[in-house]
């Protein structure tokens, strides 16, 4: 015993560094790493606990059913770490979480139907129940934002009359039914309720938020997928699995945090505001920008003057899967003896951290990414602010429309810079659904293609000045 929770004090700290390495993208690898390593000391900790084995020496567990679990889990997990799409991992994220929800709600109920019968107390019920309602809604609601984002289910709000009631009135069963299960009688049937209503909330508290917002909506059922976790490690009374839910609920719930800031949206307005994106009025706008077409030649001209380029990666650059061209084209300039810097906004792309972890892929040194703080006060003296797929996140719109969907969301200055290079395949809008006025600025020159074509043709340009 003495023994497994030293062995769960080291998880515990090796989850803690791991969490702490994550947040800077040098060390993110090796935090993964430790992090993996301290939930192994965890799963054998548990494993070779005395309350697993009889008074013989015998397992009480079946080794063999738990080899064949690890095998397949490994399988999935190997499989889906190496072939999904860096543009894909939120939704690997959301089924990751509804599993992990899933675990846990299945964890307590197999506890409830050993425990039921045996006069279980009102904590042991309550953390029961607790862990069942949160990990069944985190399950369905995981998978419903799965739907939404590989495109299964509409990525529209999906909103009914009296949506918010009836949420009310469900949540409001719950604890009805939660109640009369830890104060009166321990009716089967009442847990059977809960474990639907849970289900059915899941679904009904995810399909009204539309798909832009599902990323915030993942990493908040995150962490309900922690809470879930350490609320079934009160019933078991494992420290391990208390200590490491508790940090996956923070965690979630900080990084929730962080975007909705980067979004200037609140939480409140994320869940119950049902704003999907569908501004369909966009394209009438394109008709009053007046667009300046130029060809990677004369893009090239321009670099060739330039002392100092700020380039601004977006979700495009990780669509083309760019990041080595793009260090190419930056490499070059600076041989010619240029600044380069990168600027990165917190929600550029479709993930926290998702153009940190392309550039790093590249190995562009992480000196020269600049977060929107940092660099927004370097573009009034640079020369070329080069967007490469991004949109959303460098529109103007943000600072002055009040109208539009991302008013009051920080964005990165681009339009200060002496000129403004703007690499996308067409004139279609972001994330948000909108057109953007950059397009049209004075300062402003679209260099259209593929952002990975593009840039060969850039740097073949580039050599030949
Ligand atoms: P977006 O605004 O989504 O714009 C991406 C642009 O890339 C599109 O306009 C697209 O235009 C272009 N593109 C696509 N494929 C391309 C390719 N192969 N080559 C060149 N360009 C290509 O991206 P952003 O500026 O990174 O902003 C992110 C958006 O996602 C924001 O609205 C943000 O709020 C939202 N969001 C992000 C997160 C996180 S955590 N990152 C979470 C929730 C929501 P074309 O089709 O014309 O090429």
């Amino acid at each position: 015993m003495e023994y497994t929770n030293i062995a769960y004090v080291i998880s515990a700290i090796c989850f803690i560094m791991g969490i702490k390495m994550l947040s800077h993208p040098k060390s993110a690898r090796k935090g993964n790493s430790i992090a993996a390593i301290g939930m192994l000391i965890a799963i054998i900790a548990t494993l070779i606990h005395p309350d697993n084995y009889l008074e013989n020496g015998k397992p009480l567990i079946s080794f063999q059913l738990i080899s064949i679990g690890v095998v397949i889990g490994a399988i999935i997990g190997g499989f889906a770490a190496t072939k999904v799409e860096m543009t894909q991992m939120p939704q690997l994220v959301a089924i990751f979480n509804g599993f992990g929800g899933g675990a846990s709600a299945l964890i307590a109920s197999a506890e409830f139907y050993t425990q039921y019968n045996q006069n279980p107390t009102n904590f042991m019920l309550v953390t029961i129940i607790l862990s069942v309602v949160i990990g069944t809604l985190t399950l369905t609601g995981s998978f419903i934002a799965f739907g939404k984002l590989q495109g299964f289910i509409s990525g529209k709000p999906i909103t009914y009359p009296a949506q918010q009631l009836l949420n009310g009135i469900m949540v409001l069963i719950l604890i009805v039914l939660g109640n009369l299960i830890v104060s009166n009688s321990i009716e089967l049937n009442y847990f059977y309720g809960i474990l639907a209503i849970s289900a059915i909330l899941g679904i009904t508290l995810t399909i009204p938020i539309g798909g832009a917002d599902m990323p915030v909506v993942i990493s908040l059922l995150n962490s309900y997928s922690g809470v879930a976790a350490a609320a079934t490690g009160f019933v078991l009374m494992n420290n391990a699995l208390i200590i490491s839910g508790a940090l996956v609920g923070a965690s979630g719930l900080i990084l929730t945090q962080i975007m909705c800031k980067g979004m200037n949206r609140s939480l409140t307005n994320v869940i119950f505001g049902a704003v999907g994106g569908d501004y369909s009025n966009a394209s009438d706008k394109t008709q009053e920008l007046n667009i300046k077409s130029y060809s990677t030649e004369e893009a090239a001209m321009i670099f060739e003057a330039s002392e100092k380029v700020i380039v601004v990666p977006g979700y495009g650059l990780a669509v083309a899967q760019a990041q080595h061209a793009v260090r190419e084209v930056a490499e070059w300039l600076e041989t010619q003896g240029k600044q380069v810097l990168y600027a990165i906004h917190p929600v550029a792309g479709r993930m926290p951290g998702h153009m940190n972890v392309l550039l790093a892929e590249a190995n562009i040194p992480y000196e020269q990414l600049k977060d929107l703080d940092e660099i927004n006060p370097e573009f009034e003296d640079c020369d070329v602010a080069l967007i490469l797929g991004a949109n959303d996140v460098v529109n103007p719109a943000a600072r002055h429309d009040q109208s539009s969907p991302i008013y009051g969301m920080p964005i990165l200055n681009v339009d200060k810079a002496r000129t403004v290079i703007i690499n996308k395949r067409s004139m279609n809008p972001g994330f948000a659904g909108i057109q953007n006025e950059l397009f049209g600025y004075d300062n402003s020159i679209m260099v259209f293609g593929d952002a990975k074509d593009m840039l060969g043709q850039l740097m073949s340009d580039l050599k030949e000045l």
